[in-house]
């Protein structure tokens, strides 16, 4: 396996050696049905399309959103890595997500059923959001928002997420969603970078059974005092106090719902900005991924009518993604509603108020199409097939899979316990960046292979090559990357064109690199093998070794950590650090165990620094870490350490004892990786 990435210094994830083997060894094959394909709303015939005129099948795409101004220009490369597509036309997102629904007579369609996690429900329908959107984009403008405008949006899942989202592209100003899992202080670096001038925030949401916060993360990342920010919209959700600014802090309620429930949508160019969403890359600053309109939406709609089969009069489909992250915005916000389909939404967690809860939301609504993560699947699977037996899951037709690889028996199990050993199964690789699916089976076409998400959708073209930029061909390890542009692509990194070519374009010149190590089996097929780079997946959600090494290291006890990822079952990688203490706080952990105070301590302090979701598994208070002569971590050894395997080659270290320290010391305390 020399010749895989995977494995190589500075790789944090993936499977390597016989454990990749095993997995390219997988035989199992899945056709889809008769039935299944000669419905399907894509055939082969839709590859060959692709490969015939490029740029004409795109163009077709795009012509089926609503243009105010059609475009005549359909790719402009010129000023490359920056795409601009479709740059002479005008549209407007909302109003081809959700208005030309209600224009084309389908006003009285379900667009959203929401459930909330104690149980309450909302059913808007596509003339309700219309109205809903509307009013949202008068408030919006009647607190200052003009269209170039930024604006944060904090909220839990409830329909005002996507009503916020859909109000600001209505006027044409960018939204940068926060998932409500990061911090006050991640909020606020978030807030500042895009320059955001109203945060657009909720009282609280439920989770786990009870109401949790985000209006006081907030009120912490405003008192900075260094923002833009005019205005503070807040929706009751949970009816828990709130600190009021007043001047500031206007209730949702008192300013949406009076507003008038009409608003002209606000057409923008092609390449008007929709959205920033900041995603974690291999530096401690989050980069903001900021998408276009045109493309973008184009991106979203195909993908989501082809990959998941949508039949928007008879489907009800559900995408269990927040919409903090890139799969809430592609596959709940905007790639559902441009098609005109009807979705579940849900507030809460998998187990409140019990185990079966999604699968009772499957029966209830009869949803057909599932789109969900690995981490989740595998969860399911610990809790036991008879949760979902409990209920009736023969609505389903297609399932999907995204964030993470999905390992075989995980992809068997989804496919033979949910999918009544009937459905499709469709592996989607794609990132924040990406904008839309790009590799994936095409559910009436792929014989499909679980673990493998097999080929790059019609319009996308993705090689696999190795250090040099040369494809490495079938059967080999290398860099996956994408060769042509595609119009959902990122256009570029919030306020930093530098960082955009440096990161994505100057290592393989010409090609887009993504950040993963890939192999082809012999029949061509992709198979994802986890990050290249500093990015750790952590039950699907991206986050950077050395953003929690930052965290960790502005902790005062603390004098230098190292972060990995360590494979884990449930949630594929898990953050385990690696941490050498100050002299004078040495003495504070005579007993640096995993309940101590220091490593109590340092945890707390990621979650403030970044959020609950960065929180490690393990800290393990060290007294050297393994450096190569140049002074690099060497993290590889370090991840040996975190998963319990024999610590591999240290000729190339500095100090070569350093790792019989860092053994002797973990065997000696209680600190040894859980
Ligand atoms: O490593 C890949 C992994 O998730 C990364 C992108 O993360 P993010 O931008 O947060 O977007 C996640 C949702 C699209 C990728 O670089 N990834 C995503 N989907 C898959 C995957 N790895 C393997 N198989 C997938 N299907």
């Amino acid at each position: 396996m020399s010749e895989t990435p995977a494995g190589t210094p500075g790789t944090t994830a993936g499977p390597s050696g016989d454990a990749l083997e095993n997995l390219l060894a997988e035989g199992r094959r899945f056709p889809p049905s008769p039935e299944f394909a000669a419905q399907a709303n894509a055939g082969p015939d839709l590859y060959a399309d692709a490969a015939a005129d490029r740029l004409g099948f795109w163009a077709a795409r795009a012509r089926e959103l609503t243009w105010e101004t059609p475009f005549t220009e359909v790719l402009d490369w010129s000023g490359a890595p920056r795409a601009r597509w479709f740059a002479d036309g005008r549209l407007n997102a909302a109003y081809n997500a959700v208005d030309r629904h209600v224009e084309a007579g389908l006003g009285d369609r379900v667009a959203i059923h929401w459930e909330g996690e104690p149980g309450d429900t909302r059913t808007l329908t596509y003339a309700d959001l219309q109205r809903e959107v509307s009013r949202a984009a008068n408030a919006l403008e009647a607190l200052g928002v003009r269209t170039g405008d930024r604006v944060a949006i904090y909220l839990p899942l409830i329909p005002e997420a996507i009503v916020a989202m859909l109000a600001c592209a209505r006027i044409g100003a960018p939204h940068s969603v926060v998932f409500g899992g990061f911090s006050a202080e991640a909020l606020h670096t978030r807030i500042l970078d895009a320059e955001a001038s109203l945060v657009i925030t909720a009282d609280g949401g439920y989770r786990r059974g009870a109401p949790s916060a985000l209006k006081p993360a907030v009120d912490e990342a405003l008192a900075h005092g260094d923002t833009p920010v005019r205005h503070v919209l807040v929706v009751r959700r949970t009816a828990q106090d709130v600190d009021w600014t007043p001047g500031r802090d206007v209730w949702w309620h008192e300013a949406v719902d009076g507003a008038a429930d009409v608003h002209a949508p606000v057409a923008v160019e092609a390449e008007h900005p929709l959205f920033i969403l900041y995603t974690s890359g291999t530096t401690g600053k989050p980069k903001g991924i900021f998408h276009t309109t045109g493309g973008y939406l184009t991106q979203a709609a195909y993908t989501h009518s082809v990959v998941f089969d949508l039949k928007p009069d008879t489907d009800v489909y559900w995408c269990t993604a927040d919409v903090g992250w890139v799969t809430g915005h592609t596959y709940v916000a905007y790639g559902p509603l441009l098609n005109g389909a009807t979705q579940v939404l849900y507030e809460g967690t998998p187990d409140t108020p019990h185990k079966g809860r999604w699968w009772e939301l499957v029966q209830k609504y009869g949803v057909t199409i599932l789109y969900t993560a690995p981490t989740a699947i595998r969860t399911f699977m610990k809790w036991g097939e008879d949760v979902p037996a409990r209920f009736d899951l023969s609505s389903l037709r297609v399932l999907g899979s995204v964030g993470e690889p999905i390992n075989p028996e995980a992809w068997i199990w989804y496919r033979r316990v949910i999918g009544g050993d009937r459905t499709p199964v469709v592996d989607t690789w794609w990132q924040t960046e990406t904008g839309g699916i790009m590799i994936s089976p095409l559910p009436g076409v792929t014989r499909a292979k679980p673990g493998s998400a097999q080929v790059p959708l019609p319009g996308v073209s993705a090689e696999v090559v190795n250090e040099a930029g040369e494809p490495v061909g079938n059967g080999r390890g290398g860099y996956l990357v994408l060769t042509e542009p595609w119009p959902g692509m990122l256009r570029g990194i919030w306020g930093d064109e530098r960082r955009f070519a440096d990161t994505y374009w100057s290592r393989f010149p010409g090609f887009y690199f993504a950040g993963d190590g890939a192999k082809k089996d012999d029949d061509g097929d992709v198979w994802l093998l986890g990050r290249v780079d500093d990015v750790m997946n952590v039950s699907g959600h991206r986050l950077s070794t050395t953003e929690i090494e930052s965290a960790l290291v502005s902790h005062p006890w603390v004098a230098e950590a190292a972060v990995v990822g360590a494979s884990d079952e449930t949630t594929g990688q898990a953050v385990v650090a690696f941490v050498i203490l100050r002299a004078d706080a040495v003495e504070r952990a005579d007993e640096p165990g995993e309940g101590s105070d220091v490593v109590a301590s340092l945890r707390a302090h990621v979650v403030h620094e970044i959020g609950p979701i960065a929180k490690p598994r393990s800290i393990l208070i060290v007294p050297e870490l393994p450096k190569t002569r140049s002074g690099k971590i060497m993290r590889r050894l370090l991840r040996d350490v975190a998963e319990h395997r024999t610590v591999g080659d240290v000729t190339t270290l500095a100090d070569t004892s350093v790792m019989d320290m860092i053994s002797a010391g973990l065997h000696g305390s209680a600190a040894a990786p859980a």
